[in-house]
């Protein structure tokens, strides 16, 4: 059977895609004849079409879905450095890097630590365990927005505006999904305008909000526009919310099917750390991203063509042999792990300390509770997505 645009989709949230990853791994990079979208698989194709000046983030002629153009929403996005390349990308992205990593580790971890042991409080049930799916869902607003300078109060408003906001960015989501999505926005857009002229005013704060260091951040670039502030901080959390969610579900279930893995991360905390990167190889939340063309171009050997979409398959390329010895072993103590988990190039994800952070305190915690390790196991769904993969544990 040829290798489809569709088949690698669909092994977003198929049981076992990794046999279908190796054969696009072993293609590297190849047109659908279907519908002329590339698949870049291997590692190296995967890091070229990255590395590829001419491959942007979005189509030329729509930086903007059109569903979402003229909207709140639309707003967001248009300003996401995620979304753009060029001027619109940098510098505004030293000034993201700059504020997440003002931040040290042990501090995230303290901050979150107290979100996840809130939240599985909340949250805890013995009898349904969709609790867990809830749980893993709301810890990176949680984390995200308490860090933003969000106050304590308003933080379950924001996990459910994000969850409404980040459904309607998806392709394909229905009327009303956008719909409530644009009202979202709406009040995300109102929220951190307010929380902006707060934190601008506040400049004796020992220890600053993310809010108040992107302010600060962009004033030395010489950018001000708070739409583009707060646009980017509301993408923190947006771009944070279904991937560490995914990592922490992912993560689990990891746990869950090896008895021995756990006994390690009971014995030595610190081992979770490792588990948390090989399942972010392993397993990738964000299975693929895309690049569109804005002109012809090669990559390794291939014209692609002006107006061409690459779906770029990170999970597949995490898994590449070539990149990865014995690629298909999970292994925490993996040496020089080789990992497109966080993408590359130039779009490099600046939240890996955060994610990694968030996933390692909502671990921690949940491996402090009576958890049924035999159950999870079980869990066999992934939440409906064309590019992240996580485990859902409702039902099990
Ligand atoms: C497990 C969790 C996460 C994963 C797997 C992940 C993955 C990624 C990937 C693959 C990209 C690049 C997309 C592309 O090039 O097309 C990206 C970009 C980005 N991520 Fe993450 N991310 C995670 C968590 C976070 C967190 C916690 C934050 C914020 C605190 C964050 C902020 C961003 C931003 C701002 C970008 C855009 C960077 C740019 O365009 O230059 N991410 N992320």
């Amino acid at each position: 059977m040829p290798l489809s645009y569709v088949d690698a989709i669909a092994a977003v949230t198929a049981t076992a895609p990794y046999a279908y990853y190796a054969e696009l791994v072993a293609a590297s990079l190849l047109q659908d004849k279907e519908n002329g979208i590339w698949l870049a698989a291997s590692a190296a194709a995967v890091e070229a079409v990255l590395a590829e000046p001419l491959c942007r983030v979005r189509p030329v002629h729509e930086p903007v879905p059109k569903a979402l153009q003229g909207s709140d929403a639309g707003t967001i996005f248009r300003h996401l450095v995620r979304m753009n390349d060029g001027a619109g990308h940098c510098p505004f992205k030293q000034a993201i890097a700059h504020t997440l990593q003002s931040v040290n580790a042990e501090h995230i971890a303290q901050r979150v630590g107290q979100h996840a042991r809130q939240l599985a409080a909340e949250l805890y049930s013995p009898v349904d365990y969709a609790w867990l799916d809830q749980f893993a869902l709301q810890m990176p607003v949680y984390g995200m927005a308490s860090a933003l300078g969000v106050p304590e109060a308003d933080l379950p408003e924001v996990a459910v505006l994000m969850q409404d906001f980040v459904a309607c960015l998806a392709a394909g989501s229905s009327a009303l999904q956008l719909e409530q999505g644009k009202q979202a926005a709406a009040r995300l857009l109102a929220l951190f305008r307010r929380l902006l002229e707060q934190a601008s005013a506040d400049y004796t704060a020992s220890s600053p909000s993310l809010l108040f260091t992107l302010a600060q951040q962009a004033a030395l670039l010489g950018r001000v526009d708070a739409d583009v502030i707060v646009a980017n901080a509301i993408g923190f959390m947006s771009q944070a919310y279904e991937a560490t969610a995914a990592l922490i579900a992912n993560t689990l279930h990891v746990l869950a099917c090896n008895e021995t893995v756990r006994r390690q991360v009971a014995a030595d905390p610190a081992f979770l750390h490792g588990c948390i990167a090989e399942v972010l190889r392993w397993d990738a939340p964000v299975q693929n991203t895309r690049r569109f063309a804005a002109e012809d171009c090669r990559v390794l050997g291939h014209t692609v063509r002006a107006g061409d979409t690459v779906l770029v398959v990170l999970a597949a390329a995490n898994r590449d042999p070539a990149w990865n010895p014995q690629a298909d072993v999970f292994d925490p103590r993996r040496r020089q792990r080789r990992c497109f988990s966080f993408g590359s190039g130039v779009h490099l994800c600046p939240g890996q300390q955060w994610a990694a952070q968030m996933a390692h305190a909502a671990i921690s915690q949940l491996c402090g509770m009576p958890l049924d390790f035999s159950r999870l196991a079980k869990a066999r769904s992934f939440r409906a997505s064309a590019n992240i993969r996580m485990r859902l544990y409702a039902g099990t």
